[in-house]
């Protein structure tokens, strides 16, 4: 008997260092690869037309997936489309380890794992643009106002400085300073963030927008300065521009009780500088720990105070050959 061929595209997890919000109003933006959570996709063809997803919000025919599932469906019909595949049919399975709506790009990456697989099975060879555009597809219904960072770097290996409508950079650095990320438990409002910060930033009073700008223009300073900073290893600086950024962020309405109270308790247990990660009102933080011990005694403290889940992310990026 025949044994169909198995096709597998994988992603990651991706944490913001320091720029979010202010990513949206063309300000840059620094985010690392997350490798330890990840996403899995799985394809196998069917004899039929039909297309078949299992993954943890649904198992069924592609036609019935709930809303929830509308970006993905979008997503996999137009690649079909595109690759002049609608014509083979095909079982696709997703299994991610990515914490759903934690800033930790998970919906992005499930899409980049779709993108992979389907293209293999297409026999195509897609560029990084072209897939980067394909990922926008399903973010762009899945958030408002989607800058494209989380797009860019679930897809990169390394760090990047992302600039909307300028793409991605790669960073490269190695400094002592390891990353702790907690997950509050508490499920993340990116999309009602980003529009509370728009109405800000709009807002008929002249105050309240100009000050909303300024902000905004400090964040990217802070990002610039946070680059200076990793090629110089400098721990130090970097852990108060995280202070000074989560202080904006926390003005901006987009910190929460949860994430205040894991930052306080990060800092007091050692951490050099701390703050919210990706959209806020809930999902993950990061603290900046001098050395691998010092990332222990936050993990354990701020684990007792109600993270859910903490990961650690060593402050090294390198730049990856794909050739
Ligand atoms: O919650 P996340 O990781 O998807 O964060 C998105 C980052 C924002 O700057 C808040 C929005 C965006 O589209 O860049």
């Amino acid at each position: 008997m025949k044994t169909a061929r198995v096709y597998r595209g994988t992603s990651h997890g991706k944490v913001i260092l320091i720029g979010e919000h202010s990513v949206v109003y063309y300000q840059p933006a620094i985010a690392m690869p997350l490798g330890e959570a990840r996403v899995n996709a799985q394809l196998i063809p069917r004899e039929d037309t039909s297309v078949y997803v299992d993954c943890e919000y649904f198992c069924g025919e592609l036609s019935q997936a709930p809303q929830s599932l509308h970006n993905i469906a979008v997503l996999i019909e137009r690649l079909r489309c595109d690759c002049d595949i609608q014509s083979q049919g095909f079982n696709l399975r997703i299994d991610s380890t990515i914490p759903h709506e934690r800033g930790m790009g998970s919906s992005a990456a499930v899409a980049v794992a779709v993108i992979r697989v389907i293209a293999q099975f297409a026999h195509r060879k897609l560029s990084q643009k072209e897939e980067f555009d394909y990922t926008q597809v399903a973010e762009n219904i899945a958030h408002i106002n989607a800058s494209g960072m989380d797009s860019a770097t679930v897809a990169s290996d390394a760090a990047v400085w992302f600039k909307r409508g300028e793409g991605l950079e790669t960073l490269t650095f190695e400094t002592p300073g390891v990353l702790v990320v907690a997950d509050t438990g508490v499920t993340g409002a990116t999309r009602k963030a980003v529009a509370d910060v728009r109405a800000l930033y709009e807002s008929a009073d002249g105050d309240i927008s100009f000050r909303t700008s300024e902000r905004i223009e400090r964040l990217g300073e802070l990002t610039r300065e946070c680059a200076q900073s990793l090629q110089e290893s400098n721990v130090v600086a970097l852990g108060n521009s995280m202070n000074e950024a989560h202080k904006i962020l926390s003005a901006l309405t987009v910190s929460s009780e949860e994430l205040d109270n894991l930052i306080t308790v990060a800092c007091e247990a050692g951490a050099l500088g701390a703050k919210l990660t990706g959209g806020g009102r809930g999902g993950c933080m990061i603290a900046l720990a001098e050395n691998t011990s010092s990332a222990h005694d936050i993990q354990v403290a701020v684990e007792k105070a109600g993270a859910v889940r903490t990961w650690r992310l060593p402050l090294i990026s390198r730049e990856v050959r794909n050739d």
